[in-house]
């Protein structure tokens, strides 16, 4: 039993058992919950979108899970998740107790180099779920900071200057910039160098 769960309202989303991760079910449950933040649905589609074309990077049997964090990875901004109030905890807080399974849960928690900003912004609860660091979290990261804030493509440089100039120089998110972005630099290295074939012999 997760820390915190019992505390969770969920609202009107029914509980879902999950058997195995399928990404139609990962795309219905975001829409419905993200129906509310139609530019939120707007980006995770996006980043479902680009996903898909990393999924390259990841081993075959991890794609499906790739696809269902993807699409599921800023859930935490819905109404029915919004706990502390820091979205990728809140999100996987409210996958948890809907059913789906850990690894994916644990994905969406710290997806994006999240414990950088939960430090600066002093959450705790993300030790909650273990940070598998693979490379499904960092075709996840890439995925997510290459597509813009409502889905269009985007370098990593112009979502990490756009981010850091939407939320202010001043900012939590300025305060976890100067560690957050060199690990998604270097997640961004790692899936290119996954994407490009090994030169033949
Ligand atoms: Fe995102």
């Amino acid at each position: 039993m997760i820390p915190g769960a019992a505390r969770l309202n969920v609202g009107s989303v029914p509980p879902v058992a999950v058997d195995h991760l399928v990404p139609a079910r990962a795309m219905s449950l975001a829409e419905s919950l993200l129906a509310e933040l139609p530019r939120r649905w707007s980006h995770s589609a996006g980043v479902a979108r680009r996903a898909a074309e990393l999924s390259g990077a990841v081993a075959p049997a991890d794609r499906d899970l790739l696809l269902c964090a993807a699409w599921l990875h800023d859930i935490g901004y819905a109404a029915a998740a919004r706990d502390t109030g820091f979205h990728p905890l809140d999100g996987a807080r409210l996958l948890w107790r809907l059913g789906w399974p850990a690894r994916l849960c644990a994905l969406v928690a710290h997806h994006s180099g999240a414990c950088f900003q939960a430090e600066a912004q002093g959450v705790t609860g993300l030790a909650e779920f273990p940070d598998e660091q693979s490379a499904v979290t960092d075709a996840l990261a890439v995925a997510d900071q290459t597509t813009g804030v409502c889905g269009e493509p985007a370098s990593l440089e112009e979502r990490l200057a756009e981010a850091l100039g939407r939320h202010g120089a001043l900012s939590v998110y300025a305060l976890a910039h100067s560690r957050r972005a060199p690990y998604l630099r270097a997640a961004a290295h790692r899936v290119h160098l996954r994407l490009t074939p090994a030169p033949a012999r």
